[in-house]
């Protein structure tokens, strides 16, 4: 038998977090709705601190033709490689606005962006730490991000 768990730490409040932490989940809230949403009006912001301190934003940029559209995580994730060659993604912050205000916890990452994320930290050979956070405060903190994508494909298995 095989059994797989994952455990994040839950905080009702951003002032919870440390001041590292509270930083880049600020960092993501300041850049919500500043994306492109005009079809599903859900805006989500992802900010990311590589190894040299440096915080990187994404956000969703929408399509009219629907799956050319891209995530926040991996607009984020793509930044972050650009400008900071070489340098690992430490952690990841990731807040939502969510129109029909039905979440009150925060949101985890669809599974194209979980996979993306596996493939960050094989290429770096580090875990991405997640917070994922909601704009009252609500925090999930996830050590590495593979633990929401058990099981995955990778390179070691082409
Ligand atoms: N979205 C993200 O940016 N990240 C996710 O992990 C889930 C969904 C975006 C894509 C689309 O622009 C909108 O949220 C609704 O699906």
């Amino acid at each position: 038998m095989k059994k797989i768990e994952i455990t994040l730490d839950t905080y009702d409040a951003l002032a919870s977090l440390n001041d590292s932490d509270q930083g880049l989940v600020r960092a993501a809230i300041q850049r919500l709705g500043s994306g492109h949403a005009p079809y599903s009006n859900f805006h989500v912001s992802a900010a990311c601190r590589t190894e040299d301190g440096q915080i990187w934003i994404g956000t969703n940029q929408e399509n009219a033709s629907f799956p050319v559209g891209i995530c926040a995580e991996r607009v984020a994730l793509s930044v972050a490689n650009m400008q900071a060659p070489g340098q690992s993604v430490l952690e990841m912050a990731i807040v939502y606005r969510d129109p029909s205000h039905r979440h009150h916890e925060p949101l985890a990452p669809c599974g194209m962006c979980r996979q993306a994320l596996s493939e960050q930290s094989q290429r770096q050979n580090s875990p991405v730490r997640l917070l994922l956070a909601n704009e009252k405060g609500a925090t999930w903190v996830c050590a590495d991000a593979n633990a929401l994508l058990p099981l995955s494909f990778s390179l070691k298995d082409l």
